[in-house]
């Protein structure tokens, strides 16, 4: 199996180049603005997208903020960066937007400058330092009373079926620390970064026969990047001849053909606020 990853970003991130994210939202689409629609986003509101990637989420953004409302986006990979350009060129969004290549960890904005951050699928990329700098960012950038909305995808609940599930199981062992498997710590980690009134909830979504033509080439993308991991990790020789299996999409006996076919992922999102001004005045003194 060749080591060549399609999903995979200039920047060496997995799983984040444009049309593999434009394939995930729309495999997702329903459950995916239902969780940007319940995080309270008013119309007029100035809000940042961070970790834009290919710009799925921002047509829904930009709805709800309205004309009146301010949209900045900003991503690591140019060219997520540059599709997003393209995107709002060839698709004006109705608010004013502007897109820039930047770090999540030192974050090019003022302070108090937002009244929300939108961020998804990007602290299983983060280690534990990284993530802690990034809310000090986001605590940094978001007004008092302002919001912080972080989405991930829960790598524990992860399932598809028929399919050995110790097999997956024994996979997620192997792999070098996944931070989508501390998707549920995120609330104590956004509360001990001073985060209040932290809230969370899961989006669970399940999909079986009949598949739509892009729940096809989003499962068909997972499956290869879950062989290639495979390949890599120290797991055994039937393992790996499992995960191969689930790349042969030519085979009559390939799982997604199976009238039983079944898959599972849960998405976690944590909404916090900032705290109010004087409490915030206080908390940055002390560092
Ligand atoms: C899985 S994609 C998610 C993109 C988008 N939020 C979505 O859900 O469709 C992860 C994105 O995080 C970006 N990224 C990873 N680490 C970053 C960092 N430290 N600063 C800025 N962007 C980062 C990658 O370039 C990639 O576009």
């Amino acid at each position: 199996m060749s080591d060549y990853d399609p999903t995979k970003t200039s920047t060496g991130h997995q799983l984040s180049e444009g049309t593999y994210l434009d394939s995930h939202f729309q495999a997702m689409q329903p459950e995916y603005e239902a969780m940007i629609r319940s995080v309270g986003i008013q119309p007029g509101w100035r809000v940042l997208d961070a970790g834009c990637g290919g710009g799925s989420f921002l047509p829904h953004l930009a709805e709800l903020v309205g004309e009146t409302g301010h949209i900045s986006a900003i991503d690591l990979a140019p060219e997520n960066v540059a599709k997003v350009k393209t995107l709002i060129e060839e698709q004006p969004l109705g608010c004013p937007i502007e897109v820039e290549i930047g770090n999540l960890t030192a974050l090019p904005y003022e302070d108090n400058q937002f009244d929300a951050i939108w961020c998804a699928n990007i602290t299983q990329y983060l280690t534990a330092e990284e993530l802690d700098k990034m809310f000090a960012e986001f605590w940094r950038v978001v007004r008092p009373g302002g919001t912080v909305a972080i989405k991930e995808f829960d790598l524990t609940s992860f399932t598809f079926a028929p399919f050995d599930q110790r097999c997956i199981w024994r996979l997620h062992v192997g792999e070098p620390a996944h931070g989508a498997l501390r998707s549920f710590q995120l609330p104590t980690w956004l509360k001990q970064c001073g985060f209040v009134e932290v809230d969370c909830n899961t989006f669970l979504s399940e999909r079986s026969h009949p598949l739509r033509p892009m729940e096809l080439t989003y499962f068909q993308a997972i499956f290869r990047g879950q062989a290639q991991i495979a390949m890599q990790s120290n797991i055994s020789k039937q393992d790996k001849d499992a995960w191969l299996a689930v790349t042969d999409f030519k085979s009559p006996d390939h799982v997604l053909k199976h009238p039983d076919f079944y898959w599972r992922e849960n998405h976690i999102l944590v909404v916090g606020q900032v705290p109010d001004n004087q409490t915030k005045k206080v908390q940055s003194e002390n560092g």
